[in-house]
Formats: structure tokens, sequence, C-alpha cells
């Protein structure tokens, strides 16, 4: 779980709490999912799961753009990678995010409403600016493609997308000579689906695109199956199987001869490669229960309290006990990992089982790369910010 590198580091660090990054890890994950995908997928990373420009950096080499999701993601991506292709997603874009985005030359326009179709073809004709778009659809899934969803973004009523009956009436903003070129369509439907999970929803997605293609006389060149590939906390050694997947869309490509396919996997790319190190401060019983006090907390680390699991964590034993009096501590029991907030929803681990957890000991929660420190409400109660650490 612990790389080497970062278990060195973890031990070292004279202050806590701390984020590490391993990049060579992440390098290795990164190049290991390009591989695994055939040629004709393209592959984009959700820069939502983690902006960090060294992890952007990082994944530079191992794929063709970025999915942004705002106009300070897209001024952020395009500081950091300049010259990538960028994909500019996600509900409620305003005008002036438009008109950046279009005087940045995004190369694509995921457009989630008429509106925002509207807004997107006033802006681009203002500018004398032509924009690629593709319509971001809510299609319908079925119980066994949503099944194991750990997050719901369509299939369902939401605010993201179109429904599908609702494409023809976009269709005049999207063909004839206005700016806009309609390239494909796009849909992020769920997070959290294993590989078959995800190949029934992408095969959805690009039959549905051609039913669409027929049905309205369109040339759809392109589909965008989306991210939320699964990544299980409970199960922190367990990869998504970028094999199988890999296999599956080169199967469904070829069923699809000319289309060009694209991913845009946040998760499942940089999870692996965070850590939130910390230490305990205190342990105490309560009721009968024991408690860990760690310092830091889910303002630093919200992704157990976003996601209501318990992280899955690694104990970093220390020997040195320097007080005059028996170091608190707890041996064989299920312990509660909480932080310094005033909230009972500052937990971090509930019940967890550890051989011996002692104050002063460190602690290192795995899968800390993803919608962790970017997610976390950083200023509630004002401790100290966390310090971060990139290992090359
Ligand atoms: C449109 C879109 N694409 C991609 C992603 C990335 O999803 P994940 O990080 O689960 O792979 C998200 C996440 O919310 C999203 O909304």
């Amino acid at each position: 779980m612990l790389t080497a590198r970062a278990a060195e580091r973890a031990r070292a660090l004279d202050e806590l709490p701390a984020y590490v990054y391993d990049l060579t890890a992440l390098d290795a994950h990164a190049r290991a999912v390009r591989a695994a995908l055939p040629p004709r997928v393209e592959l984009y990373y959700a820069a939502k799961a983690n902006p960090a420009p060294e992890l952007l950096a990082a994944l530079a080499p191992h794929v063709t753009g970025f999915e942004v999701s705002s106009g300070g993601e897209l001024t952020h991506v395009r500081g950091v990678a300049p010259g990538r292709p960028l994909a500019f997603g996600g509900p409620g874009k305003t005008e002036a995010e438009l008109g950046l985005a279009l005087a940045a030359g995004v190369e694509r326009f995921h457009v989630e409403s008429e509106h925002e179709l509207r807004l997107l073809a006033a802006e681009a004709a203002a500018r004398g600016t032509a924009a690629d778009v593709l319509l971001r659809v809510n299609l319908p899934l079925g119980a066994a493609e949503l099944g194991g969803a750990a997050l719901a973004m369509g299939g369902r009523p939401s605010p993201f997308g179109l429904d599908p009956d609702h494409v023809g009436d976009c269709l005049p903003l999207l063909t004839g000579d206005g700016p806009l070129r309609l390239r494909g369509i796009h849909a992020h439907l769920a997070s959290g689906l294993d590989a078959a999970a995800q190949l029934a929803v992408a095969a959805r997605i690009a039959d549905w695109t051609r039913d669409a293609e027929a049905r309205y006389g369109l040339d759809l060149p392109e589909v965008c199956v989306g991210g939320g590939m699964a990544v299980d906390y409970g199960r922190p050694a367990e990869r998504f199987d970028w094999a199988a997947y890999g296999d599956g869309l080169r199967a469904l490509a070829a069923r699809h001869p000319g289309r060009t396919f694209r991913i845009e996997p946040g998760r499942a790319l940089t999870a692996y490669c965070g850590w939130y190190v910390t230490d305990v401060l205190d342990i105490k019983h309560s009721h009968g229960e024991p408690f860990a006090v760690l310092r830091g907390g889910t303002h630093h680390l919200r992704t157990p309290a976003a996601k209501a699991h318990s992280h899955p964590f690694t104990v970093l034993p220390r020997e040195t006990w320097s007080r005059p009096w028996p170091r608190p501590g707890v041996r064989d029991t299920p312990v509660t990992l909480v932080g310094q907030l005033c909230t009972p929803k500052d937990v971090l681990a509930t019940r967890a089982p550890v051989p011996e957890l002692r104050a002063g000991d460190r602690v290192a929660f795995a899968l800390a790369g993803a919608y962790a420190w970017n997610i976390s409400h950083h200023d509630f109660l004002m401790h100290p910010p966390p310090s971060f650490h990139y290992l090359n």
C-alpha cells in the first residue's frame, strides 16, 4: 500500500500533518493505464481530482489532454501544461468562462444545456471564432449498469447534461453556418464502476451515438464516455481492471469503425500516489470505546467524510516516548481515528482494527492523491495547513 519511498519520507518528516506524493509511482501507473488502452482511445485526466502542478506534469507524457470544469481550472491547467488539448466541461458555465475558453482556444466544449449552447454560440459569434462541441447527454441506465455506482451523475434526474429527447432541439444551433461545430457526444454517468460496468455504460453511449447519427442524419465522429473508474477504499490493494477495460474498449471501437473514443478518469489515475501522514496526539476511551485523536483531520482529508467511509491507513510505530506518565495506547482493539475539529463528523476511520496504536505513532492514510486536500474545508478551526512533499 505504502511505497517504500513514501514510507521513508513519512517516517522522516519533521512537521506533521503532511501530504506525500510518489510521482515515480504515478508515472508508472499512468504509463500502465495508457498501455492497457487501445491507441484509438484518447486518455484525458479530469483535473478536478487533483490539479497540483506536480501531478499534472507527471501525467502529461501519458495523457492526450486534460478535462477542466471551471475557468479557474482552465487557466491553471493551460499554465501548467501549455499546448495540451483541453476539454471544458461542467454545469453552469458563465459567459465570462466561455469567453475565456474561446480566447484560450479550448479544443472541446462539453455543453450541458440548450441555454449554455446559445451562450457559447453568441460568445463565439461575437468573437468571430469557431468552437468544437460535444453535447453532454444524460442517458438512462439500467440497474445492471448503475448497480455498483458510488455516485450517479446521470441515468436519472440530475443537473448534468441534456435529456436524450432534447438533443434534436439543439441541432439547429449546431448545423449550418453558425460558429459551433458538433463533433460528438459526451456522457459521464456514474463514478465508482468496475471495468465490466464501465464497458456496459460505454457501449450504451456509443450505441446511442450511432442511433442519433441515423435519426438526425448527423456525423458524430467522437464519443467521450467519461470517467468514474472505481477506486475501492475498502480494499485499497485492489485496482480497476484496466487490462479488461482496454480489451473491452478495443472490441467496442471495432464495432464503431471510424469513431474516436475518449475517456476522462480522475480518481483512478491519481488516488494511489498520495498519502496524508499525521501522528496520534491522544488515545482515550469514551463510554467504553477507544478513540485516537490525530493531528489534523477532515479539514485536510475530507474524503472519508464526503464518501462516508473508513479511510484505509497504515500505522508507522515510533518508539520514542519522553513523558513521565504512561503512554496512551490500545492493543488488538478496533479504534476510531478522529481529527482535531469540534464536530462529531471529523472521523477518518471508524472502529478500525489495529494491532497497536499509541500516542506519538504516525499514521499514513492511503488513496489520498485524489479528491483529498483539494476538496477539503481547509479554514475550519484555523489549524495549520499540512506541508506537501512530491517525491521523484
Ligand atoms: C464530467 C466529469 N468527467 C470526469 C470526472 C472524473 O470522474 P472520476 O474522478 O470519478 O474518474 C468527473 C467527476 O466528477 C466529471 O464530472
